[in-house]
């Protein structure tokens, strides 16, 4: 069954596949104006809590679920009791819709990337508009969305069709240190700016008045993040940790994968909010963040060369971390689609069955690239919103603003917190901390020291710690 599905050739070619899951535009987009936003250095003490006590145990029990099974998050949970094999569907659906709406985010990633590049040569990349004025008109232009969004796809497909050691290893191996090297150019690059020291001080310096007045939202902005930053309860790791050998140590990789991609994520704030101060953007921005304030900064702050230069590194930058994680997405879809195979004693074809869910995957994301990311119709979009399709035209929950909301929303809004909870509350108090720490004792020489702190965040932290972004989230629908 190995050499049917795959396994991992090495172990830093799985750290660079795991930490290119978890990097990505959580991290360069979320992570910095989130951390702003929510009292700076207040908020990185929050998750940075956050990630030992349910960050550490979550990735543990994801990956020692997956290496102890073998399979994918259906196989997974379908081998521990029947009964919960719809938790391992809830995961893949969960990955469904995030690559979904994640692709048609790369597409654009990709035509920033191509509008400095054109730049460089001389050419005009952006139809002379600025940051608002160019998102505007390519979010509303239907058939530059659709063709950047299927490129974006394509690259999915060729990479995981490529398999995991010749696919997926071989691509990250290369583009994790590529993407390293790009972000320390960056941030020294905006370090040296006049003005930078702004950025720095709204990232990082914490307010922690925040922490009495509004203790709720930063608990659940910064719990929210990290779920989606590590890429966990939706069977992600599961399925990646379902190609290690017995041979590689779940422990230390519980901890390097968290770790570094929190270290990538300050590393972006860094980048980003003292770019945006430096030249003059307002960097509270939020969700505008990564299309029009950066667009901006680049564009006409650094402008000339420079600009164009950096602009082009910077969108590379984000390209390879979109990519790396949207891969990550489709293999979740795609090793359910193998293991299926393989139960009925077929000889998967993972070309043929990547393609498959892909296509699938990209007809459903249509409409998340069609309307306009939220100006439907009225705004000169080809497609309505889902609230107009419902009827509901005042006070728009956020949910149903847009298509890509709405995705989000039920994704990972819904599905992957109550999947991380009940993986939890599976591995605590259904077959017990036990079988985790026996998964990671397979490994020679290797003993699961937190035994009994794991015990406690697996049966009690992480099931609260995801009821209450449960909550938040669902109030997203009111
Ligand atoms: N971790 C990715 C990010 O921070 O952008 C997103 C993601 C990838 C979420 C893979 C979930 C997943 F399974």
């Amino acid at each position: 069954m190995e050499e049917q599905r795959g396994q991992w050739g090495s172990t830093f070619g799985f750290l660079m596949a795991a930490i290119g899951s978890a990097v990505g535009l959580g991290n360069i987009w979320g992570f910095p104006y989130k951390m702003g936003k929510c009292g700076g250095g207040a908020f990185l003490l929050v998750y940075l809590l956050l990630v030992i006590f349910v960050g550490f145990a979550t990735m543990l029990g994801e990956l020692a679920l997956g290496r102890k099974y073998g399979r994918g998050a259906v196989g997974t949970y379908a081998a521990i009791g029947k009964k919960w094999t719809w938790v391992g569907y809830m995961g893949v659906a969960s990955g469904f819709f995030i690559l979904a709406f994640y692709s048609v985010l790369g597409g654009m990633v990709l035509r920033y990337m191509i509008g400095f590049i054109m730049q460089i040569f001389g050419g005009s990349g952006f139809e002379g508009l600025g940051g608002g004025d160019f998102f505007g008109s390519f979010t509303t232009n239907a058939a530059g969305m659709m063709a950047y969004y299927a490129i974006f796809m394509a690259v999915n497909i060729i990479i995981v069709a490529g398999g995991i050691e010749g696919g997926i290893e071989k691509f990250t191996k290369i583009a994790m240190p590529a993407l390293a090297a790009i972000l320390i150019v960056v941030i020294i690059y905006v370090a040296c700016q006049p003005g930078a020291g702004e950025g720095y001080k709204f990232a990082f310096v914490p307010d922690f008045s925040i922490l009495t007045t509004d203790f709720f939202t930063v608990l659940k902005t910064a719990a929210g993040q990290m779920f989606f930053s590590l890429s966990l309860g939706m069977g992600c790791m599961i399925t990646y940790g379902s190609y290690l050998g017995k041979e590689q140590n779940l422990e230390s990789n519980m901890i390097i994968i968290p770790i570094a991609d929190t270290c990538f994520a300050i590393c972006a704030a860094m980048a980003v909010l003292p770019a945006c101060a430096a030249f003059g953007q307002e960097y509270g921005a939020g969700p505008g963040l990564l299309f029009i304030t950066l667009h901006e900064v680049f564009n006409v702050g650094m402008g000339g060369f420079i600009g164009n230069l950096m602009g082009f590194l910077f969108y590379f930058l984000v390209f390879l971390a979109a990519i790396t994680s949207s891969i990550s997405l489709l293999e979740v879809c795609t090793a359910y689609l193998i293991d299926k195979q393989i139960e009925k004693g077929k000889e998967p074809d993972r070309k043929k069955l990547t393609i498959t869910i892909a296509a699938i995957i990209f007809l459903v994301g249509i409409p998340v690239a069609l309307d306009g990311l939220g100006a439907g119709r009225a705004g000169g979009a080809v497609l309505d919103i889902p609230a107009t399709f419902l009827g509901v035209t005042e006070n728009i929950p956020m949910a149903i603003d847009c298509w890509l909301d709405f995705y989000d929303c039920i994704s990972e809004g819904i599905m992957m917190p109550l999947g991380a909870a009940i993986m939890s509350i599976i591995i605590g108090w259904v077959i017990g901390t036990k079988v985790v720490a026996d998964e990671v004792a397979e490994t020679p020489g290797v003993k699961l020291r937190a035994v009994a702190i794991m015990d406690i965040c697996f049966k009690f932290i992480v099931p609260a710690i995801m009821v209450v972004v449960l909550i938040a989230q669902i109030q997203d629908f009111f």
